[in-house]
């Protein structure tokens, strides 16, 4: 078999064979395939597109291009939710508490923070002690124990979709569908979970810029989940704003506390009800979704939700008084009311304007080695459809850097304010299943 022959079949839209894909990310994985004619199929790819079996055969070749976790041996079905990326996105934190207490079991490998977005690692990182690595081992007896253990990935899982994504980022070849979706499943299916939930955020802090298409790369993931025999299924939902009012990692742990008390800000009380009662169904814990809601909310009310979060902090290592006593995280040096200039109804809340500023901040890092100020970020005071006055607090920013003020007017300008009233928009827009 010859790369060139592969790539001019793409080029003239035929269709690729499980041989042609499987030679393709066996070679590129082990060298014997260069970057130039990788690039030169990923482009073919853009334009010419996948159909479903082929963008399954190349799910399937990453999936096994390294380690892949078995967790068959957790006691019930490990549910995994993964989110496609968003600002203030501490929903796993809040979330996976809810439906350990409610009796799932929630295993999930996560990532770091880079640029706008955030890392559930690093907000993990910003309580004391807070362990991120463990063994296989460790990890299914924390699963089993106390239904949650969340990681960093600690084998070689997926090395086929780490080279071939860098090449991609540097060749204008990440926007095309079953690229995307491969790139995400494979890494999914090898983590070992047998039910997904897949959180597609759309907006201007999203990787998906569209509802409509956040619902094609949705439908296209799902299909490939189910296809590989795990319950796969997928919300839609809102990032025309940042999730919550919190940006900036201690910030955002704080209000998942919140949110485990009952006192969290709306839209993302209703994303973990959603999410909640969608997984409990997966886990097969309950039969409909209103079920699944009653139970999420009883995690809330009872404060199971809450110390389940404290005995998943102490389990990996940190101190759970953090989770009891909040106020036990230090505050930054400079805590800066942000007025508006104007009154009106907010509009929009650029939220990837919003990422960036609390990056600046110092509460992200611009490169995967920079450090990160786990104290820095926004408290939103304000939220898409609220009234503000001329001279009102929009938000605070959160900082220990001083000579920031450029980074002030940035965020006082991610605020559009109109005359008109506005609707407060829903947080979920679909659900695929
Ligand atoms: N996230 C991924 O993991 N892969 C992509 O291709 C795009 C976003």
């Amino acid at each position: 078999m010859r790369m060139v022959d592969i790539i001019e079949k793409k080029r003239d839209g035929g269709t690729l064979t499980k041989e042609e894909i499987h030679f393709f990310v066996k070679g590129y994985s082990d060298g014997t395939i260069p970057d130039y004619q990788a690039s030169a199929l990923c482009m073919a790819i853009v334009f010419r597109g996948m159909d479903e079996i082929e963008t399954a055969e190349l799910t399937d070749a990453m999936m096994h291009s390294g380690d892949t976790i078995d967790l068959s041996s957790v006691d019930g079905v490990v549910i995994d939710k993964h989110s496609t990326g968003g600002v203030g996105d501490k929903t796993s934190l809040a979330l996976g508490p809810l439906v350990a207490a409610c009796g799932a079991k929630l295993g999930k490998m996560s990532g770091r923070g880079l640029g706008h977005t955030g890392g559930t690692l690093d907000k993990m990182e910003s309580i004391p002690g807070m362990k991120i690595f463990l063994s296989e081992k460790e990890f299914i007896d924390q699963i089993n124990k106390i239904g949650i253990s969340i990681i960093g990935q600690t084998k070689e899982i997926d090395p086929a979709d780490k080279k071939l994504y860098a090449l991609r980022d540097v060749t204008g070849t990440v926007p095309a569908i079953p690229l995307i979706a491969s790139s995400i499943m494979s890494k999914k299916l090898a983590a070992g979970s047998q039910a997904i939930l897949l959180d597609v955020k759309f907006g201007d802090g999203a990787f998906m810029k569209t509802l409509d298409s956040a619902r094609e790369l949705a439908n296209e993931m799902v299909k490939i989940g189910k296809r590989m025999g795990r319950d796969t299924r997928a919300v839609l939902t809102d990032m025309d704003q940042p999730l919550g009012l919190a940006v900036g990692n201690s910030l955002e742990v704080k209000e998942a506390i919140a949110t485990l008390k009952g006192e969290g800000p709306e839209d993302f009380n209703e994303l973990c009800l959603s999410c909640g009662s969608i997984l409990l169904q997966q886990a097969k814990i309950v039969y409909d979704l209103e079920e699944g809601r009653k139970m999420i909310q009883k995690a809330i009310d009872d404060g199971s939700g809450l110390r389940k979060l404290a005995e998943f902090v102490k389990a990996q290592g940190g101190d759970p008084n953090y989770i009891l006593h909040p106020e036990l995280f230090p505050l930054a040096k400079h805590i800066v009311p942000i007025y508006s200039e104007r009154s009106g109804y907010i509009r929009h809340i650029d939220s990837l304007s919003i990422g960036l500023s609390s990056m600046k901040l110092g509460g992200g890092r611009e490169k995967i080695s920079d450090a990160i100020d786990y104290d820095a970020g926004i408290l939103l005071c304000k939220k898409v459809g609220h009234r503000v006055e001329k001279g009102e607090i929009l938000c605070y920013a959160h900082t220990n850097k001083e000579g920031v003020e450029s980074v002030f007017q940035q965020i006082k300008d991610s605020f559009h304010i109109q005359n008109e009233k506005v609707e407060i928009p829903p947080i979920v827009h679909d659900y695929l299943h």
